[in-house]
């Protein structure tokens, strides 16, 4: 059975490219971003906007084993799981990776509007 985009999944990209790049940015029609990751043979998906000031590099970031170091001031998360080994109440979203084929699903990013209402 193909796998189909639905409301929770989306087609981020291609498995080869993934792995030819090591890295992707993907942009979901609700204004979402994910960085995606080839490394240590497997895939992850996070979302692309850091926790820490709000800034849509992750997909720059310096990987180090299986973590991702944002490039802005160097905040490490955990691919896998999303947490932040510098600071735990600042984690990163983490998406749910299918690959069928050549193509990669992921969870489709969050909205990256915020609401600063108190
Ligand atoms: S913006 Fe990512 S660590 Fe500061």
């Amino acid at each position: 059975m193909n796998m189909k985009e639905t409301n929770k999944f989306v087609r981020a990209c291609s498995f080869s490219e993934l792995k030819e790049k090591g890295r992707l940015k993907f942009a979901a029609d609700n204004g979402g971003e994910a960085a995606l990751f080839f490394t240590g043979g497997k895939v992850y998906a996070v979302d692309n906007v850091c926790p820490h000031n709000h800034t849509p590099k992750i997909h720059l970031g310096f990987i180090e084993g299986n973590n991702v170091l944002c490039p802005v001031h160097l905040y490490k998360f955990n691919l896998k799981t999303g947490k932040n080994i510098n600071c735990q109440t600042c984690n990163l979203p983490v998406y749910e990776v299918r690959i069928e084929g050549d193509d990669i699903f992921i969870e489709k990013p969050k909205s990256n509007s915020f609401n600063f209402d108190f």
